[in-house]
C-alpha cells in the first residue's frame, strides 16, 4: 500500500531581496516496509520537503496524501499517522527523559497502563535503561537523540520522517539510529529519510530520491542509479546525475537572486546584467559631460546646443537602463 503519495508539491519562500524555490515540483510515492531516502546537500530541500509533509509549513501549490489523509485538507488526521524527528531535537531540560516521554505521549491522548509499556518497550528497544531517570539536561548529544526518537514514535504511527537523525553523532550514537530504522521497516512502517551523507543512504534505503535545488532529478534503487550512471558508489553516481541535470540546462532554484551572497555572484556573473550597467555607467558620463558644456561660460552656441543634446542622450540612457534593472530585481 502506497502510505505517502506527493504530488507535484511546491515551496516557494519571498523576502524583499527574491524567491528561492525551495520544493519544485516535487512527486513520489513509497510504501509501506519501505526506506526512502532524500538525498542531496545542505540547501537542496529535504529540510523543507519534510516540513510540509509533517504539515509544520503550507505548501505553495501541490499536495501530498499521508496514510490517506491530505496534507492540506486533513492536517490533524495527517499528524495522527507521522512521527517526525528534526534536527531540533528540544526535550525539558529539567524533567527525565522518562518523563518526557510521558508528556509527550498524554499529549497525543495516551496515558495510563498503555502509555507506561509503550515507554518501557521504547526504553529497552533503544537501550536507554541507564539514564532515562536522568534529568535530561545532563545528556549527552547520543542520549538525547534516543529520547527525541523515541518521543517522534510514541504514538506508534505508520509513517516516520527522520531529517539528518545521525547528523553530529558518534558511531555507537548513529548505530542505534541505523538500528532502530531497520526495526521500523521490520515493522512494516514507511520511513522517510533525509540525508547528506551517502553512507546512510547506502546502508539503510530501499529507493532514493536525488534532490537538487529542490528538485526530484532521479527516483530508483541505488544499485538502478549506479547501473544507470556507471559509477562505483552512491556519491559518483550522485554527481554524475547533478552533472547530467545542470548540462540539460534546467536553471538552478534561485530565482532572480536570494538573500545569499550566492544569488549576488550569479547576478553579476551574468553578461547582460554586466552590459547594462556598464551603460547605465556611461549614460551618467554623458550627462556629466553635457552640463559641463552647459555651465562653462563663453563657449559658442553650437557647443551649447551640443551640450543640451548630450544631457538629453544620457538622461534617457539613464532612465532606459534603470527599467531594465528593476525587472532584473524583482
Ligand atoms: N524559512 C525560510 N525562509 C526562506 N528561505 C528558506 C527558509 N527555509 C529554507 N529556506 C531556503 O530553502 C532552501 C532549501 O533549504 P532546506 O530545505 O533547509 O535544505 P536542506 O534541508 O536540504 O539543507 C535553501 O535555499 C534555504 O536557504
Ligand atoms: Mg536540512
Amino acid at each position: 500500500m502506497a502510505l505517502l503519495e506527493v504530488k507535484e508539491l511546491t515551496k516557494v519562500f519571498s523576502s524583499k531581496k527574491g524567491k528561492v524555490v525551495a520544493v519544485d515540483t516535487v512527486s513520489f510515492t513509497a510504501r509501506e516496509g519501505e526506506i526512502f531516502g532524500l538525498l542531496g546537500p545542505n540547501g537542496a530541500g529535504k529540510t523543507t520537503t519534510i516540513r510540509v509533509l509533517a504539515t509544520t509549513l503550507q505548501p505553495t501549490s501541490g499536495t501530498a496524501i499521508i496514510a490517506g489523509f491530505d496534507i492540506q485538507q486533513d492536517a490533524e488526521s495527517v499528524r495522527q499517522h507521522i512521527g517526525v524527528l528534526t534536527t531540533d531535537i528540544g526535550l525539558y531540560d529539567r524533567f527525565s527523559g522518562r518523563e518526557n516521554l510521558q508528556y509527550y505521549g498524554q499529549l497525543y491522548g495516551i496515558d495510563g497502563e498503555k502509555l507506561n509499556s509503550r515507554i518501557q518497550a521504547l526504553i529497552t528497544q533503544l537501550e536507554m535503561e541507564s539514564f532515562i531517570d536522568r534529568r535530561a539536561g545532563k545528556y549527552s548529544t547520543g542520549m538525547k537523540q534516543k529520547v527525541a526518537i523515541a518521543r517522534s514514535i510514541i504514538h506508534d504511527p505508520q509513517v516516520i520522517f527522520f531529517d539528518e537523525p545521525t547528523s553530529g553523532l558518534d558511531v555507537l550514537a548513529s548505530q542505534t539510529v541505523v538500528r532502530f530504522i531497520k526495526s521500523a521497516k521490520e515493522q512494516n512502517k514507511l520511513v522517510i529519510l533525509s540525508t547528506h551523507q551517502m553512507h546512510d543512504a547506502e546502508r539503510l534505503c530501499d529507493r532514493v530520491g536525488i534532490i537538487h535545488d529542490g528538485a526530484l532529478i532521479a527516483i530508483d534503487t541505488i544499485s538502478a542509479l549506479r547501473e544507470r550512471t556507471g559509477a562505483p558508489d552512491l556519491e559518483d553516481a550522485f554527481l554524475a546525475l547533478v552533472k547530467e541535470k545542470n548540462l540539460s540546462g534546467t536553471p538552478d532554484n534561485v530565482v532572480n537572486g536570494t538573500d545569499s551572497s550566492e544569488g549576488d555572484v550569479l547576478k553579476s556573473e551574468d553578461p547582460k546584467y554586466k552590459t547594462v550597467t556598464m551603460l547605465r555607467m556611461a549614460s551618467f558620463i554623458v550627462v556629466a559631460l553635457g552640463l559641463l558644456a552647459l555651465f562653462i561660460p563663453n563657449l559658442p552656441e553650437k557647443t551649447q546646443y551640443f551640450g543640451q543634446a548630450l544631457v538629453l542622450i544620457g538622461a534617457l540612457g539613464i532612465i532606459v537602463t534603470k527599467t531594465f534593472l528593476k525587472k532584473y530585481k524583482k
